[in-house]
């Protein structure tokens, strides 16, 4: 795997059928805060660049600061200077930036949405946005069920016939069972479930969605992929930031909302859905949705669950604060910045197969990755290099940073015995593809213009993995496994380790 491919662009492959977006208008909720800034802006400027916008786009930014076009543009032009993947060119820039208009108000004032209204109105002049719009929710979440009903109240919500209106909802999708429903209902008054788009990053990261290419488009893994055969599956975050002067969000989400609820249950449940027949429609979510059905509800919150919070420590050398000392952290705050939980998936495949896992800030590197370890072969022939017990066969799905795929297994170390050590097959997608990856929210916001809503949450798998942790964080609320403490910079708390190691396994190393 040494020899590069021909580039190809992975924005213009992919599952989704080759065809172009209609042209539309890009409304984004919330357009002077951080995320538009350093993702959706970059994200709209790289698609530009890859002349994957349609013709006739454009943008309107709406927040409450008193801007005007132009310094709306000129915020944007700052945010994609710094965080486009690819340095900004001038020329496109201009002619991007023209396409961008912003409209100020807060999101409860009616009035607003009239000049709103007035405004994609002129620009469907301007730009030919033939009606067709795509509401972006980049706001804090409390807002998101008042934007839908002024939406709706300013006939903004219903198409013209023959156009198309979309809503985009940033994560989280409520904080528990009962507000994500309400949220649900709120937002549903207006939007029908088909044309909400719930964003969960993570399924925008190509190496994520390679998990299906591995699964399905190859012949040789789907007949070793259950019980038979697999020991266990771990799915680990690990980040090496702290809360990033988010700790007034943090502080009220704490890392089962805001990642294992969303992006680690995606994950699992791309690792153990059931073949998909098409990617047309709703295929994949309603396989995703299957798995979550199946997850076993957690009985014992004390025995399967940890969660711990950050100490000072020393991340890469330099001495960082514990969580409990950041901005907006309350100095008694119980919010855990590390999780582990045990799952069960109880259906044919997976049966009796346990699901680890786990996500933590200030651990001491990056790495996102999914590891299946397999089953030892019925009998031990030959000899383990350093060690009695056969190391099982592991495979290695590398979400990031050094994206890729690797695969254990036992070779005879060369001499006249037969001795056996743990060697690696591993494929890296920087060598073998040769071109930068685009980032999760340029797919996810072209497929959004495209109207494929396949690599979007769905209201049934969001409620269903709530139904499935809001009782862990009902139980720690009561108490069960306290709060523990790890140093910035190690693996998370012994107790993590006492999760796996009761089951006679270990974490993986990352
Ligand atoms: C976000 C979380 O959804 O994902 C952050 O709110 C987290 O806390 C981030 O840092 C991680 O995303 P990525 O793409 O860097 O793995």
């Amino acid at each position: 795997m040494t020899m590069a491919e021909p580039a190809v662009n992975p924005l213009r492959t992919g599952m989704r059928l080759n065809r172009a977006a209609d042209p539309c208008a890009v409304v984004v909720f919330g357009a002077t805060g951080d995320l538009t800034a350093r993702k959706l802006m970059p994200a709209l400027y790289n698609l530009a660049r890859e002349r994957l916008l349609p013709g006739g786009f454009s943008v309107v930014g709406f927040a409450r600061r008193d801007w005007t076009d132009e310094q709306f543009r000129a915020a944007m032009k700052e945010g994609v200077t710094k965080f486009s993947r690819e340095p900004l060119q001038e020329e496109l820039w201009e002619s991007f930036a023209r396409g961008l208009h912003y409209v100020s108000g807060t999101f409860d004032d009616a009035q607003a949405y009239a000049k709103l209204a007035e405004r994609l109105a002129k620009q469907d002049i301007a730009h030919g946005a033939a009606g067709n719009r795509l509401f972006y929710l980049a706001t804090p979440p409390d807002a998101y069920a008042m934007i839908a009903q002024r939406l709706g109240e300013a006939q903004l919500a219903t198409p013209q016939a023959g156009n198309w209106t979309r809503l985009v909802v940033e994560k989280p999708f409520g904080r528990d069972l009962t507000s994500a429903r309400a949220l649900d209902q709120s937002i549903g008054n207006v939007f029908r479930e088909r044309y909400i788009y719930r964003i969960d990053h993570y399924l925008g990261k190509e190496t994520v969605q390679n998990i299906m290419v591995f699964r399905f488009g190859n012949g040789i893994f789907e007949p070793v992929w259950n019980r038979r055969y697999v020991d266990n599956v771990q799915v680990s975050v690990a980040e090496t930031v702290g809360v990033e002067g988010r700790g007034g969000y943090y502080e009220e989400s704490g890392a089962l909302r805001d990642m294992v609820q969303n992006h680690l249950m995606q994950v699992l449940a791309l690792v153990a859905m059931e073949p998909v027949a098409s990617f047309r429609g709703d295929a994949v979510r309603d396989e995703k949705a299957k798995v979550f059905h199946a997850v076993k509800a957690i009985e014992d919150v004390g025995r399967d669950t940890v969660r711990a919070q950050y100490s000072a420590g020393a991340i890469m050398g330099a001495m960082v604060p514990g969580y409990r000392e950041e901005q907006g952290v309350a100095p008694d705050s119980h919010t855990e910045t590390y999780a582990a939980i045990k799952l069960e998936v109880e259906n044919w495949r997976w049966s009796g197969v346990p699901f680890y896992l786990r996500v933590g800030k200030r651990l001491p590197k990056r790495a996102t990755e999914v590891a299946i370890t397999f089953k030892t072969a019925p009998l031990q022939l030959f000899r383990q290099m350093g060690g009695d017990n056969p190391t099982p066969n592991l495979l290695v799905l590398r979400i990031q940073p050094d994206e890729g795929i690797s695969l254990r297994f036992g070779a005879k170390v060369p001499g006249t015995r037969s001795d056996v050590r743990p060697v690696n097959m591993d494929f890296r997608y920087g060598s073998s593809f040769g071109v930068e990856p685009p980032e999760a929210y340029e797919r996810l916001l072209l497929d959004a213009m495209l109207g494929d809503s396949t690599l979007f949450t769905r209201w049934d798998g969001v409620e269903a993995a709530w139904e499935l942790l809001t009782p862990v964080l009902d139980g720690w609320a009561d108490g069960a496994s306290p709060i523990k403490q790890y140093e910035a910079g190690s693996w998370g708390p012994d107790a993590a380790r006492e999760l796996i190691e009761r089951d006679g396994r270990e974490w993986h190393r990352m």
